[in-house]
């Protein structure tokens, strides 16, 4: 049985929600529309690697944190895993063997956004671009200005190559040319390469939503590429009124499709969540270059986009049967099946 003091706080928000509108603390006090009828069930989405950090989110929402303050410490367990070698410490380096890092966020129910590129030295750019968001005029801060920005508001600069990426990259380039000056080993370690990343995406009980993405991008780029991570409209999007959707996945093809954007907008027409990210990987498809087509006419890389709508509805689509992506609600978190254009392709 709750308490009275829990009964009453609980009617009073109940009152809350059944008047027209609902004061925002975030904001400089204008009303916000009040949640429509069927809202009130937080979830969140995320790219498969993102399993644990879903949790923490969806219970930092339920407690009441706000959603993008939520996901963003969702992501960060991946930025600080030296394990995942697809963002933050221990993101494999691009071709001069150095971590540079994109990350973006959106916050719906402000309409903000913000957006590092190139950073190097800090383990948690996503912490930057919500850092370019809360304090600054900008959206987007890049390469030394970006580092630049991140020491003036307090983040410790770090090594984020470690000594298994270090390796692996000593790797990459001893087998890159068999007639260059570096031996090849003997050995049989598999050199990764990765365009992997984590995207995350959430709705509140309030029906306020946001989008993180983050990244270390293409493995081995050439030093100052930016992928799709940092692109607000590519890497993720959110739109208050509508839902929010991101990628992981070759950034060199979501950037050209505006795919963040795109998938919301789908959703804006009514548009079932994996029918508008099936619709996305379509365009893409559409949008490939001739030289990154394989025999049968299907992409030679695989692309991912995650979608959630206002309602809670969610879906995540990939070109290639077999990628999975994170959840967590009510229910709890776990791992679902991606729909996909393609069945997995032989080898
Ligand atoms: N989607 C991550 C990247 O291409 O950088």
């Amino acid at each position: 049985m709750p308490t009275r003091r829990e009964f009453l706080a609980s009617t009073a928000a109940a009152a809350t929600l059944a008047s027209r509108t609902v004061a925002d603390p975030r904001s400089s006090g204008a009303p916000m529309p009040a949640p429509a009828a069927g809202l009130g069930r937080p979830v969140v989405v995320s790219s498969a690697n993102g399993i644990r950090g879903v949790k923490v989110a969806y219970d930092r929402i339920v407690r009441g944190t706000d959603c993008l303050d939520a996901i963003i410490a969702g992501v960060n367990i991946q930025e600080l895993d030296a394990d995942d070698q697809s963002v933050g410490v221990g993101g494999l380096p691009n071709a001069d063997g150095v971590v540079q890092l994109d990350a973006s966020c959106m916050h719906g129910p402000t309409k903000r956004a913000g957006s590092v590129g190139a950073l190097e030295g800090i383990a948690t750019p996503s912490l930057v671009a919500k850092a370019v968001m809360d304090y600054t005029d900008h959206i987007m801060l890049v390469g030394e200005g970006a580092k630049r920005f991140a020491l003036a508001m307090g983040f410790k600069e770090q090594e984020l190559l470690t000594e298994k990426t270090r390796q692996d990259w000593l790797r990459w380039k001893a087998r890159l040319n068999k007639d260059d000056a570096w031996l090849d080993h003997d050995d049989d370690v598999a050199i990764k390469f990765t365009t992997g990343t984590i995207n995350m995406n959430a709705v509140d009980a309030r029906g306020d939503i946001s989008s993180v993405t983050t990244t270390s991008g293409m493995a081995w780029k050439i030093p100052g590429r930016i992928g799709d991570s940092p692109v607000i409209g590519a890497g993720q999007y959110c739109d208050n009124t509508v839902g929010a959707a991101g990628s992981t996945g070759r950034g060199e093809a979501n950037i050209k499709v505006c795919g963040g954007f795109l998938t919301v907008e789908f959703m804006r027409q009514g548009l079932a969540p994996e029918v508008a990210v099936l619709k996305t990987l379509e365009r893409l498809v559409a949008m490939t270059e001739t030289r990154l087509l394989r025999a049968d006419g299907r992409p030679n890389f695989d692309i991912q986009f995650y979608a959630l709508a206002k309602d809670g509805r969610y879906a995540a689509g990939t070109l290639y049967e077999g990628a999975q992506f994170a959840v967590c609600d009510e229910r709890g978190a776990r791992l679902e099946k991606c729909v996909h254009l393609y069945p997995r392709p032989s080898r």
